[in-house]
């Protein structure tokens, strides 16, 4: 099945595409909402396409003078950072993976087919989730299992991988999946390993960590009036989002630092590095025909806001 984007005309009209703007798609993907995009932009309207999945690229990309595209991770945009800083009208993060990874057995991200235990977004990265689990120590795993996957398991779960991975009976992802469901066998709603391959993702692909990276680099390249739109997939993922756009919308008050021993131009100074940077602008949910057509979109949020 190819990859139906997500909430794509909530997030594309999120943001007010000007003929002649500069955009960045940091999440490339299939393209899907970087087409849009381009439909709205005019002769000399730009979108920066970045993806870290060469392969990704590859395999979709749109042949148009007003693409530039970046094989690199959006944590990470120093060609943008360097000249664009304060220039870009809009950004996009589609957060996660896409169902052109998700379905290619051979990447390790499905529970569903059997591969080797890869999930690396970007393979030229060295640890595939198999050293990882062989390298880790069970209690690190269990942590992740917990912190990453919310996994009520997992104590269990990461006693049995270390166990079975030492014993040589843990090579694929179908050993992995067989060996979660056997330890979670009531969970009715849910494929028992959804939340601990999840995790092991999260953690291999530092996905927190280059998240909140990314967002700090987006405020300091949005114009003023640009947006930010980004959407997530699971709770953790929104927290850092949700957080991030509550941190930079929020007027520190004068009074608080009138309680601390400053000079008035001390306080002033505070004053001016705290200052607010976002504005919120909406949340939005797919609707029930999109999660209908989309099951894929039934865990997505999107988060807006605007650059002040
Ligand atoms: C959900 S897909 C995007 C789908 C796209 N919006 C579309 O409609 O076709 C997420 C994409 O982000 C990429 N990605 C994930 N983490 C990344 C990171 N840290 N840096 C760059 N790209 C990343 C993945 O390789 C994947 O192709």
């Amino acid at each position: 099945m190819s990859h139906i984007p997500v909430l794509l005309k909530e997030s594309i009209n999120s943001l007010k595409i000007k003929s002649n703007g500069i955009y960045i798609d940091a999440t490339y993907g299939c393209g899907g909402h970087t087409k849009l995009i381009l439909s709205k932009l005019g002769n000399y309207g730009r979108i920066y396409a970045v993806d870290c999945d060469i392969k990704t690229i590859l395999k979709h990309k749109i042949i148009d003078d007003r693409i530039i595209y970046l094989n690199d991770n959006f944590s990470n945009l120093k060609s943008i950072l360097n000249t664009k800083i304060g220039k870009i009208d809009g950004i996009l993060f589609d957060l996660g993976i896409s169902s052109f990874q998700l379905n290619n057995s051979q990447r390790g991200f499905s529970y569903m087919s059997n591969g080797p235990l890869d999930m690396r977004i970007n393979q030229r990265t060295k640890e595939t989730a198999f050293n990882l689990l062989k390298n880790i120590n069970e209690k690190k795993l269990s942590e992740i299992l917990k912190k990453y996957g919310e996994e009520k398991y997992h104590k269990k779960i990461a006693y049995y991988i270390k166990k079975y991975i030492i014993h040589k009976k843990l090579n694929n992802t179908q050993d992995l999946s067989n060996l979660i469901c056997s330890i979670n066998k009531n969970n009715k709603f849910k494929h028992p390993a959804k939340r601990s391959f999840q995790a092991i993702r999260i953690f291999l692909n530092k996905e927190t960590k280059e998240l909140k990276k990314a967002l700090k680099n987006s405020l300091k390249l949005l114009k003023k009036g640009g947006i930010l739109s980004i959407i997530s997939f699971h709770s953790i993922e929104d927290r850092i989002v949700k957080y991030f756009i509550k941190k930079h919308s929020i007027l520190y008050k004068k009074s608080i630092y009138h309680k601390l021993p400053l000079t008035e131009i001390e306080i002033n100074n505070f004053y001016k590095k705290e200052k607010k940077q976002l504005k919120i602008i909406n949340r939005i949910f797919p609707s029930k025909k999109e999660i209908f057509k989309n099951p894929r979109s039934r865990s997505a949020t999107l988060r807006i806001a605007e650059k002040i």
